[in-house]
C-alpha cells in the first residue's frame, strides 16, 4: 500500500539559526494526517535539523547528491557524508538542478544507482516545461525522463523510489496544475510504471504532486486517487503553511 507523503524543499533558505527555529516551530504544530512528513534543509544544516527530529516523526531529506562514492570533487556531498549525518533519503532531478546544474538524465542515473547502493531512498523529480504543455509533448517528456533514469532498475528498487511530477511551468510561479491535470498525469505516470513492470510496482509507488502547492489548495489537489502528496517549496518555509498542507490529508 502505497504512503501519503509531504516533502518541504527548503531549496537555497534559511541559515542555521533559521533552521534551528523552523524546525521547533513545526514540531509544535499538531499533526493530524497520516501522512509521512520530510523537511531538505541545506547541506549545513542537515546535522542540527536530524538532531533536532531525531524522536519526531520528521525525516530530514537532502535536496541533492553526487553520484562518486569520494574522491577529487570539489564542493559536492556524497551518499555516504549524509548518510553520516543521519540522512537516509534524497531528492533528485528537481527541476532547478536539471535547469541551472545541466543534470541531464544520464547524469541522474548514476546518481539514483548510487543513492540505492547505499541504500538510500529517493525522492525523484521530473516535469516539463511550459512549452512542452502547449505543444503537447508533456506526456512524452515525462516518460522519457522517468524511464531514462529509472527504468534499469530491478522491480525490488522500486520499494525505496518516490516519484514526484512537478510541471516546470508551476515551480515558484503560483500558478498550480488543475486537480484535473494532476490526475490525468499522475495516472500516466502510474500507468508507465505498470507497463514497465507489473501491479504491485505500479500501485505501490508514491507519486507526488509539486509546483504551488498551499494550504488553500491541498486539500483539492491531494484528493486525486493518484496524487500521494506533495513536494512543498515556497509554502514550506512557513511552519504553519506546511503543516496546514500535511494536514490536508
Ligand atoms: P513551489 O516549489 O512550491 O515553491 O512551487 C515546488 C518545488 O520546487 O519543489
Amino acid at each position: 500500500m502505497r504512503k501519503n507523503i509531504v516533502a518541504g524543499n527548503w531549496k537555497m533558505n534559511n541559515d542555521l539559526a533559521d533552521t534551528k527555529t523552523l524546525v521547533s516551530e513545526l514540531v509544535d504544530i499538531e499533526k493530524t494526517s497520516n501522512a509521512e512528513v520530510m523537511i531538505a534543509p541545506t547541506f549545513t544544516n542537515l546535522l542540527e535539523a536530524s538532531k533536532a527530529l531525531k524522536n519526531s516523526e520528521i525525516e530530514v531529506v537532502a535536496q541533492n547528491m553526487h553520484f562518486a562514492k569520494n574522491g577529487a570533487y570539489t564542493g559536492e556531498i556524497s551518499a555516504t557524508m549524509l548518510k553520516s549525518v543521519g540522512v537516509n533519503t534524497v531528492i533528485l532531478g528537481h527541476s532547478e538542478r536539471r535547469e541551472y546544474f545541466n543534470e541531464d538524465d544520464a547524469l541522474l542515473k548514476q546518481k539514483v544507482d548510487t543513492a540505492l547502493e547505499n541504500g538510500m531512498r529517493i525522492i525523484f523529480c521530473f516535469g516539463e516545461k511550459l512549452e512542452d504543455r502547449k505543444s503537447g509533448n508533456h506526456t512524452h517528456v515525462v516518460k522519457s525522463q522517468i524511464k531514462n533514469a529509472l527504468f534499469h532498475l530491478p522491480e525490488g528498487s522500486w520499494k525505496s523510489i518516490v516519484l514526484a511530477y512537478e510541471p516546470v511551468w508551476a515551480i515558484g510561479t503560483g500558478e498550480t496544475a488543475t486537480p484535473a491535470q494532476a490526475q490525468e498525469m499522475h495516472l500516466f505516470i502510474r500507468n508507465l510504471a505498470l507497463e514497465a513492470y507489473n501491479l504491485s510496482v505500479a500501485d505501490d509507488v508514491s507519486i507526488l504532486y509539486g509546483g504551488s502547492v498551499k494550504p488553500e489548495n491541498a486539500k483539492e489537489i491531494f484528493s486525486n486517487s493518484d496524487v500521494d502528496g506533495g513536494l512543498i517549496g515556497g509554502a514550506a518555509l512557513n511552519a504553519e503553511s506546511f503543516m496546514a498542507i500535511v494536514n490536508a490529508f
